[in-house]
C-alpha cells in the first residue's frame, strides 16, 4: 500500500492506495459519528463489509447510476443526514463509484456548511480519478456536473479488493481515465504501452492506479480550483465525451471519454497540433479498450458541447488535446468547425 498526500490549500487529503488500504478504515473513522452513503449495487455486494467496518453508522443507500445523480437524490441524502441527527463533527463516508463519491462529497460540503468526507472508491474510475481532488457535483437539466463544489475529502481509501466484483464495462470506464492520464504523463504512458495487452488485468490495474493518483494529486495541488488552467488538462477527451454521453447515453462515461479522446486526437492532427505517429499510437491504445460505433446525428450531439464548463462564452468549443508524449494543448474551435470535424470523423467510423 502506498500513502499519497494531496497538499491542497483548502484541506489536505491522504490517499491510502493499494492492497490493504481498507484496513485503514478503523483508524480513520475511530470516534466519529458516521454516515455511510452507498448505492444499491454496492450495498448488495458489500453488505457484510459495511456491517463489519461501520457497525454503528447511519446508512443511506441510494439507487445506482448516473440518472440518479440529481437534486432529488442529493436532497434525499441531506434528509437522511438530518434524520440521523448528524453533528457538525460527523463524518460522511462515500462508499461507491464516482456517482456516490460526487454526490456524497457535495452533501458533506453542504450539510451544516461542511462535515468531513472520506472517499472509499469501489470502481476503477473512482480510484484513479474521481475520489481524488475534491470535485463534487450533481447533474441538472441535462448538463453534467453543473451544480457542485470543490470540497476535499479528508481521506481516500483506494483498495483493489473492490475491483474483483467490477464488470468489464466498468473496468473499461476506469481504463478510459487511465489512458487519459497516460496522454498527460510520460511515465503512465510508457507503462500503458508496455502493458497494452494486459489493460484489463487486475494486477496491472492495481499497479498503475497509484501512478494515476500521484499524477492527479500533483495537478490538483497546483491548481485546486481549476483557476490556472492546469487542472483543465484532466478534462482531455471530456468535451466530446460528455456531449456524446449526454446525447446518446447507453455507453459508460469512461467509454465516452475514450471515444472523445479518439475523435479529439483526429481533430488535433488535422489542426496540425499533434504528430501522426504519436496520434496513431494513442489511438491504438484506445482501440484496445473500446470499439468505436457509428454515430447518427452527430452534428446535433456536438451542439451539447456548447454547455461545457471549459468554454469561455461565445460560440467557441474548448478542447484539451494531446500534443506530444506528456504534453497537451488547449484548442478553441468555432462551433461550426467542431461540428464539421465530428461529422466527417464520427459519421465515418463503422
Ligand atoms: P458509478 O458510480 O455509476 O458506478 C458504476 C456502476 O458500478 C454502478 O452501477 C455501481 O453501482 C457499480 N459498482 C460500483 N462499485 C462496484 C463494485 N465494486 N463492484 C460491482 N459494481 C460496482 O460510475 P463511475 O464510473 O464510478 O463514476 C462515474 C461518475 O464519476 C460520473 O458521474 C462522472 O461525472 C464522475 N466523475 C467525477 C470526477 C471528479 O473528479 N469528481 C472525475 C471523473 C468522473
Ligand atoms: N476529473 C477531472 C478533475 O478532477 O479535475
Amino acid at each position: 500500500m502506498q500513502i499519497i498526500e494531496v497538499k491542497t490549500k483548502s484541506r489536505p487529503s491522504t490517499v491510502y492506495c493499494g492492497a490493504g488500504a481498507a484496513e485503514k478504515i478503523g483508524e480513520v473513522t475511530r470516534g466519529k459519528q458516521l454516515f455511510v452513503l452507498t448505492d444499491t449495487n454496492v450495498y448488495r455486494l458489500y453488505k457484510e463489509f459495511i456491517e463489519e467496518k461501520f457497525p454503528a453508522a447511519a446508512l443511506c443507500v441510494v439507487p445506482a447510476g448516473e440518472k440518479h445523480k440529481n437534486r432529488h437524490t442529493l436532497f434525499f441524502i441531506l434528509d437522511k443526514m438530518l434524520d440521523a441527527r448528524l453533528r457538525r463533527n460527523a463524518m460522511l463516508v462515500a462508499l461507491g463509484g464516482g456517482v456516490v463519491g460526487d454526490m456524497g462529497g457535495l452533501a458533506a460540503s453542504l450539510y451544516m456548511r461542511g462535515i468531513s468526507a472520506v472517499q472509499v472508491p469501489t470502481t476503477l474510475l473512482a480510484q484513479v480519478d474521481s475520489s481524488v481532488g475534491g470535485k463534487t457535483a450533481i447533474d441538472h437539466r441535462g448538463v453534467k456536473n453543473v451544480i457542485g463544489a470543490f470540497y476535499q475529502p479528508q481521506t481516500v481509501i483506494c483498495d483493489p479488493l473492490f475491483l474483483r466484483t467490477l464488470p468489464k464495462r466498468e473496468l473499461r470506464c476506469g481504463i478510459g481515465e487511465i489512458i487519459k492520464t497516460g496522454a498527460l504523463d510520460k511515465g503512465v504512458y510508457e507503462k500503458l504501452k508496455a502493458g497494452e495487452n494486459r489493460l484489463f488485468n487486475l494486477s496491472f490495474l492495481e499497479e498503475i492506479t497509484a501512478d494515476c493518483v500521484r499524477f492527479k494529486a500533483g495537478v490538483v495541488e497546483k491548481d485546486e480550483c481549476e483557476k490556472s488552467g492546469l487542472r483543465k488538462s484532466l478534462n482531455m477527451g471530456h468535451t466530446t465525451g460528455h456531449a456524446l454521453e449526454l446525447f446518446y447515453g447507453r455507453r459508460s462515461h469512461g467509454a465516452y471519454v475514450l471515444i472523445g479522446m479518439y475523435f479529439e486526437s483526429l481533430i488535433a492532427e488535422r489542426e496540425g497540433i499533434l504528430a501522426h505517429a504519436y496520434a496513431e499510437a494513442l489511438r491504438a491504445l484506445i482501440g484496445k479498450a473500446v470499439t468505436l460505433p457509428h454515430f447518427e446525428n452527430i452534428g446535433e450531439a456536438a451542439r451539447v458541447a456548447l454547455y461545457d464548463k471549459k468554454n469561455e462564452g461565445g460560440d467557441e468549443i474548448s478542447l484539451i488535446v494531446p500534443k506530444d508524449v506528456g504534453a497537451y494543448a488547449e484548442l478553441r474551435l468555432p462551433v461550426g468547425r467542431y461540428i464539421a470535424y465530428l461529422q466527417e470523423i464520427g459519421g465515418g467510423i463503422a
